[in-house]
């Protein structure tokens, strides 16, 4: 181990290169972790073309981790050389190694590997955050991880089902005890999304998203919006029964909240972050880094299907333009540092 080759972007909206970048030493608190995959998000694309989340640059993307611890920092306890872990924040996965706080660090059951792990912890908090945890994080579903099944006999609608966030939230209502979750995706996906927890698939290439509320005419104690775009907001108001809650992966038009408040309804628009990103984040994700594990270890949660792309840190440009055009469906994808070549 002497170097850290990482994927660098100078600015918004400039190239991608590969730099040698020293290895970081973990401070108190923290781990040297060698990451052995991380996987693309929309996110990446975001950032990369406007800067959003960016605090400097240059920026090196990626905002999820799975691989080895390598180095405890002072004060760590629980942890040793060689643990498995996943993790996920906005300071660049795509790179050989990277510091992270101890604290908010996933332990990796031996069941899942690091390519499925890598697919995993922003998406999954994603959903946990905007159903489980109290607001303003979320719609307060389930803030202590009960496995009560405290929803047992409602109804629910995804929005986005294939989505990664989507196939998390549908594993996390079938969780809850939600007796019916629908899911609008693409009909490929139906069988899978079933295996998940989907009691019924809307297929999203027959029945236009505007139609959705129409077709299904019915109303839902739950919309959870993993597409957030276009006239997802809308569908999701008007597909929401008395009292529903609503969660939204972006932010919707100004019109959406008053309607919504001029309702009665509950909505959340989450940051599926376990840490730092805004009160509260931290005491609720120390409660997945608490639950999570477990959830994985009995396949309760199941990680995305994933596609690894050649090349190493390289094959990320080529990924981020296949998620701007649209195509990556219903899959993961994910790269290994380790396979990068100067
Ligand atoms: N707020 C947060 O913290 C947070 C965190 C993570 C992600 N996000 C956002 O959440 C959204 C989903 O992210 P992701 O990573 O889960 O996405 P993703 O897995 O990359 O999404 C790809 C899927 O989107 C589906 N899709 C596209 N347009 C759709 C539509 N109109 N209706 C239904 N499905 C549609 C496609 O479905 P088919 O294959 O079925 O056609 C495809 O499988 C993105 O906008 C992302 O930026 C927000």
């Amino acid at each position: 181990m002497s170097t850290n080759l990482a994927l660098v972007l100078p600015a918004a909206n400039e190239p991608l290169r590969i730099e040698q970048r020293p290895i970081p030493t973990p401070g108190a608190g923290q781990l040297l972790i060698k990451i052995h995959a991380a996987a693309l998000n929309p996110l990446d694309c975001y950032m990369a073309s406007v800067g959003a989340f960016v605090e400097s640059w240059p920026h090196i993307l990626g905002e999820d981790y799975a691989g080895e611890v390598v180095e405890v920092g002072a004060g760590v306890s629980g942890w040793s050389k060689g643990d498995r872990i996943m993790y996920t924040d906005l300071k660049g996965s795509f790179q050989q190694y990277q510091v992270i706080p101890a604290e908010f660090t996933f332990k990796l059951p031996s069941n899942i590997s690091y390519d499925e792990a890598a697919t995993t912890p922003m998406t999954l908090a994603t959903g946990f955050v905007g159903l489980f945890a109290n607001s303003p994080l979320g719609v307060g579903l389930n803030p202590t991880f009960s496995r009560n099944q405290p929803q047992k006999g409602q109804s629910a609608l995804v929005i986005g089902g294939s989505t990664s966030v989507g196939q998390f939230v549908i594993q996390q209502l079938k969780f809850l005890g939600f007796t019916t979750v629908v899911a609008y995706a693409s009909a490929r996906h139906a069988e899978y999304l079933k295996t998940l927890g989907a009691t019924e698939v809307i297929d999203r290439n027959t029945v236009p998203l505007n139609n959705l509320p129409s077709t299904l005419a019915r109303q839902f104690n739950v919309v959870y919006d993993a597409v957030s775009a276009g006239d997802s907001f809308k569908t999701s108001v008007a597909s929401l029964g008395p009292g529903g809650k609503v969660v939204f992966v972006l932010t919707p038009p100004d019109e959406i909240y008053e309607k919504l408040s001029s309702e009665g309804k509950t909505w959340a628009r989450v940051y599926g972050f376990t840490h730092r990103f805004t009160p509260g984040h931290d005491e609720f994700g120390r409660l997945q880094v608490e639950h999570v594990p477990k959830l994985l270890e009995e396949g309760i949660i199941k990680p995305n299907r994933f596609e690894v792309l050649p090349g190493g840190l390289r094959g990320v440009a080529d990924g981020l333009e296949r998620l701007r055009a649209g195509k990556v469906s219903g899959v993961k994808l994910v790269v290994h540092p380790y396979e990068t070549e100067l």
